[in-house]
């Protein structure tokens, strides 16, 4: 399988997963072969890509922390629950709390189950799902930072619950702030900022939960330099679940397309990541963050500094920014690997962007 942007699909390309729509139904069995409506569709739905299969990505399997239909049933779970919180229903919020509740303890058991994962968030990205999909997005990596800094179960739930919960309060945003096409203004900035303290005292409100989830979601936003808001807290005084929250908020955003920025690719978030450790983020949360997260997810299609592209075909666990790679045949020059983690040919060889 590789992943193909929208702008690149093309009649005659074949599925490699299933192609899910708004509502979490699913709108497209995996090897289904794209004709040109159907491309229309998809980029119609405004998605940012799609895994395709063809003979050249042969081998490649994207990987995938939790299962496609946990997270098709987390997001739209997440959905319905945002959407029920707009009307009034106490037994139907009550219900969408308690599905919540459930997918969210099997995220923490399927991401628990493998030891040393590493996250990929570039699939299933449409812009119009982006805050359910998102909120999925940053349950699933906090999760496995969570893990990777060896939490307990319990513990684990209780940030996984905090991360799926952390723009709950956005539901209290108006529309036209939240969707707005390029920055806000002052009043507009200051509106926004009060997703975090609302989203915390509803759900303090309305389930009672405890600090351990209330004060991660009220300070998702503050920064380890104390540059956040709404306490402009720093360091320690943030609490440890909030500054894992907080990293994985922006990688996600920052991959994300968004009304006032297109999607980065992962090395682009993770080298930001990197580069904000100590400043906005936490030095030993983003120690943990590089060891968790693929900036070159295989599936993906990169071009090196010697001119050539290829797919990223495995990754190299003790060299995450130096996978294996398919060579196309191109220039004259056969399809071949090029292994940049361990072939001393490929030493001075660099990935300069994605292709
Ligand atoms: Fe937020």
């Amino acid at each position: 399988m590789r992943f193909v942007s929208v702008e690149d699909l093309n009649p005659g390309m074949v599925l490699g997963r299933p192609f899910i729509g708004k509502s979490g139904e699913l709108m497209l069995a995996a090897n289904t072969v794209l004709s040109e409506s159907l491309v229309k569709v998809i980029q119609n739905l405004r998605y940012s890509g799609l895994y395709i299969r063809d003979d050249f990505s042969e081998g490649v399997e994207p990987n995938d922390l939790i299962s496609l239909e946990l997270r098709i049933n987390s997001v739209a779970a997440i959905r319905r629950f945002m959407l029920d919180m707009q009307s009034p229903g106490d037994s139907r919020i009550t219900r969408g709390m308690e599905n919540i509740k459930g997918l969210v303890d099997m995220i923490v058991g399927e991401i628990s189950s493998v030891d040393g994962a590493m996250v990929n968030l570039i699939d299933l990205k449409s812009f119009d799902l982006y805050t359910f999909q998102h909120s999925v997005n940053v349950c699933v990596l906090s999760c496995a930072m969570g893990s990777a800094l060896r939490f307990s179960k319990t513990k684990l739930y209780t940030l996984a619950m905090a991360a799926i919960l952390h723009d709950i309060g956005k539901v209290f945003i108006p529309l036209p702030i939240l969707n707005k096409p390029g920055l806000l203004n002052k009043q507009e900035q200051e509106i926004m900022k009060k997703h975090a303290a609302d989203g915390s005292e509803y759900v303090q409100r309305k389930f009672h939960f405890n600090n351990t989830i209330c004060l991660p979601i009220k300070q998702h936003h503050e920064r380890f330099d104390g540059s956040g808001y709404p306490m402009q807290l720093s360091e320690g005084d943030i609490d440890l679940f909030a500054r894992i929250i907080s990293v994985a908020d922006v990688y996600d955003a920052i991959m994300s397309k968004r009304p006032y920025h297109d999607a980065a690719m992962p090395s682009e978030a993770y080298e930001y990541v990197m580069g904000n450790a100590g400043g906005h983020f936490c030095p030993e949360v983003v120690e943990t963050f590089v060891k968790t997260v693929l900036p070159f997810p295989s599936g993906i299609t990169v071009r090196l500094s010697n001119g050539l592209t290829g797919l990223v075909y495995k990754n190299n666990v003790n060299f995450p920014m130096r996978p294996l790679i398919k060579i196309r045949e191109q220039l004259g020059i056969p399809e071949h690997f090029l292994d940049l983690g361990n072939d001393p040919s490929a030493l001075d060889i660099t990935i300069q962007s994605f292709a």
